[in-house]
C-alpha cells in the first residue's frame, strides 16, 4: 500500500475537511451545547444525550452528517478526563482512521478546542501515532477488487494549535511520521512470505537501506562464515537451501570512537523446527520468526532519519531453519563462534543458537551495551500473553530504562529473573552447554543459553514471541506483524541522546 500523509494546523474549523473529529472526554461532551456546533440542528445534541448514543465513554464512537460548512462529525470518547493518558489518545487517533478509512474519506481534521491542550504537541503526537499505526495495510499481493484501495491519500490537519505552537506541533508530526515509516517497514517485513523472504532478501533491504540513508552496511555470506567459525549459526542453516547470511548496519550518528551500542535481531526467515518439526496447524505463522531482525533493521533506518547523535550497530544473523538429509539432528554438537561446544537436543530451539554466534560476533565491537530481540519461545507466550514482551539480562539500570520506554509507547516489557540456578538446567552431559532446559521456566533457560555468549557487557534480552504478531486486528494493528519493538528501541536510544 501506497501512503501519503500531509498535515496542516488551521484555526478554521471544518474547512476543506470531508470529515471533522472530535476527541471528548466524558466531562467535555458533557459541557458541550448546541452553540458549539453552529453547523448541527440546534436539537440535535439533545437527542443524542437523550438516547444515550455517545457519552464520551472511551471507544465510543458516533459519525453525524452538518451541512456544507461542515459534511460530517466524528466524535470519538477518550474516557474519563482523570483517566487520559497516551494510550487513550492513540487509540482515539486509531479509531477515528479506521472509521474514516471504512468510509473512503480522506480529507481528515481533528479539533482541538475542546480537549483543552495544555501540552498540545504531544497530544497530536499521541493521535496521529494512532492514527499512522492503524492506516497501515500489507495488501501487495491482493488485485484491486479484494482488497482496499492500493494507496492511502491522506490529509489531515490539526485545529485548534495556537500560532505559537505551531512549529513545534509540526515538528512532531514529522517525527511521528519517521518513527511509523519504521513500524511499516518492519511489518512489511514480517508479513512478507518466507517463499520471497528469504535470507539474502533480507540483505538486500539491509543494503537497500544504505544506499538511501546514512548507513553501513555490511554481509556475511555462507563461506565467510564459515571461515570465521559461525559453527551455531551454521548448524541451523544447514538443513535449507537457503544460504544464511549475517547481515550488519552500521549507524555513526555520535563521537568518532564512542562505544556502539549494540542491537541483535533473530531473523529465522522460516522456523519449521528442522528435524524436531513443528505440528502442520499453525506453522505458516512461523513465516514471522525473523521480527526481531525486522525490528533491528528498521530501527536503524528509523536512527539514521532522525540522525540521532548516537552510534548503533545493528546485526541480524538471518537464516532458514528446514528439515532435510543435510539437516542438523537432534543430539549433534556443534562448536559456536565463542569456541564453546553445544549439544543441540531439540532442533526447533534454533533462535538461541544463531543469537549466540551473533552476540560473539558482535561483542568485537566493544559495544557500550547489547539490546536483542527475539520471538525466542513459545513459553513467552504462555507467561505473559500477547500484552507485554519478556526481559531479561544483566543490568538492572538497562532493564528499567527499556520498561519505561516500552511504558511511554505502550510496547510493554515485563522482567523476568535470571537467578543463577536456572543455569543447571542447560547444563550439558557431553558438551559446554545444550540448548535445551526442559518444561520449566522457558522463557528464562533460553536467556540463560544467550547470558553464556554475553558475558559481562551490559545485556536486555527482549522475547517478543507474544507480541510480534497479531492474531485478529484491533484498531491501530491490523493482522499480521505488528512491528513491535521499533518505536520501543526509538524512544530507549532518543532518551539516551
Ligand atoms: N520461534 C519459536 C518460538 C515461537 C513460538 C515464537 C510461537 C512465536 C510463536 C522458537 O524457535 C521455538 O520453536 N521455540 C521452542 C523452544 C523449545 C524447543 C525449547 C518452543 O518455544 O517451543
Ligand atoms: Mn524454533
Ligand atoms: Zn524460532
Amino acid at each position: 500500500m501506497k501512503v501519503s500523509v500531509g498535515f496542516s494546523c488551521n484555526e478554521i474549523t471544518a474547512d476543506c475537511a470531508d470529515c471533522v473529529i472530535f476527541p471528548l472526554t466524558q466531562e467535555s461532551w458533557s459541557t458541550l451545547s448546541s452553540v458549539d456546533f453552529p453547523w448541527l440542528d440546534s436539537t440535535v445534541l439533545a437527542r443524542i444525550a437523550n438516547d444515550g448514543e455517545f457519552e464520551g465513554k472511551f471507544k465510543q464512537t458516533l459519525l453525524i452528517h452538518g451541512d456544507d460548512r461542515c459534511p460530517r462529525l466524528l466524535f470519538v470518547g477518550l474516557g474519563e478526563e482523570e483517566k487520559r493518558t497516551a494510550k487513550h489518545y492513540r487509540a482515539v487517533g486509531a479509531l477515528a482512521a479506521q472509521q474514516l478509512r471504512q468510509r473512503k474519506l480522506t480529507k481528515w481534521a481533528f479539533d482541538l478546542h475542546s480537549i483543552g491542550a495544555q501540552d498540545v504537541s504531544t497530544l497530536v503526537d499521541w493521535l496521529w501515532d494512532g492514527v499512522l499505526l492503524e492506516i497501515y495495510r500489507f495488501d501487495r499481493y491482493q488485485s484491486a477488487e479484494e482488497s482496499e484501495p492500493k494507496s492511502c491519500a491522506i490529509q489531515c490537519s490539526f485545529n485548534g494549535v495556537g500560532d505559537d505552537d505551531v512549529s513545534v506541533v509540526e515538528q512532531a508530526l514529522h517525527q511521528r511520521e519517521t518513527i511509523s515509516r519504521g513500524v511499516w517497514l518492519a511489518r512489511d517485513l514480517v508479513n512478507e512470505p518466507s517463499n520471497i523472504k528469504t535470507p539474502e532478501y533480507l540483505a538486500k533491504t539491509a543494503w537497500d537501506l544504505a544506499q538511501q540513508l546514512d548507513l553501513t552496511c555490511t554481509v556475511l555470506g555462507q563461506r565467510e562464515l564459515e571461515r570465521q567459525g559461525f559453527g551455531a549459526l551454521l548448524a541451523v542453516a544447514q538443513g535449507s537451501i537457503c544460504e544464511p547470511r549475517l547481515i550488519v548496519l552500521d549507524y555513526q550518528g555520535g563521537e568518532e570512537g564512542e562505544q556502539p551500542v549494540a542491537l541483535v535481531g533473530k531473523g529465522v526467515t522460516f522456523d519449521s523446527g528442522g528435524i524436531s518439526l513443528k505440528p502442520g496447524e499453525g506453522m505458516d505463522q512461523m513465516k514471522m520468526d525473523m521480527a526481531g531482525g525486522a525490528t533491528v533493521l528498521a530501527t536503524m533506518a528509523t536512527i539514521a532519519r532522525l540522525e540521532l547523535p548516537i552510534n548503533v550497530i545493528g546485526v541480524v544473523p538471518a537464516v532458514e531453519n528446514m528439515p532435510s538429509d543435510r539437516a542438523t539432528r537432534p543430539g549433534d554438537i556443534v562448536t559456536s563462534l565463542s569456541g564453546k561446544t553445544i549439544e543441540i537436543l531439540n532442533t526447533d530451539a534454533e533462535g538461541r543458537l544463531i543469537l549466540a554466534d551473533a552476540l560473539t560476533w558482535v561483542k568485537q565491537k566493544d559495544p557500550q551495551l547489547i539490546v536483542d530481540l527475539a520471538t525466542l519461545t513459545g513459553a513467552c507466550i504462555l507467561a505473559l500473553g500477547h500484552h507485554a514482551s519478556a526481559v531479561l539480562g544483566n543490568d538492572e539500570d538497562l532493564l528499567a530504562e527499556l520498561q519505561q520506554a516500552g511504558e511511554c509507547v505502550d510496547e510493554r516489557l515485563w522482567p523476568l529473573p535470571l537467578f543463577e540456578e536456572y543455569i543447571e538446567q542447560i547444563k550439558s552431559s557431553v558438551a559446554d552447554v545444550k540448548n535445551i532446559g526442559g518444561r520449566p521456566a522457558g522463557t528464562i533457560t533460553a536467556a540463560a543459553f544467550l547470558q553464556k555468549f554475553v558475558d559481562d557487557t551490559p545485556w536486555a534480552h527482549i522475547d517478543i514471541a507474544g507480541t510480534a504478531w497479531e492474531e485478529k486486528g484491533r484498531a491501530g494493528q491490523p493482522t499480521g506483524g505488528t512491528g513491535y519493538g521499533v518505536r520501543l528501541l526509538a524512544e530507549y536510544l532518543q532518551q539516551r541522546c
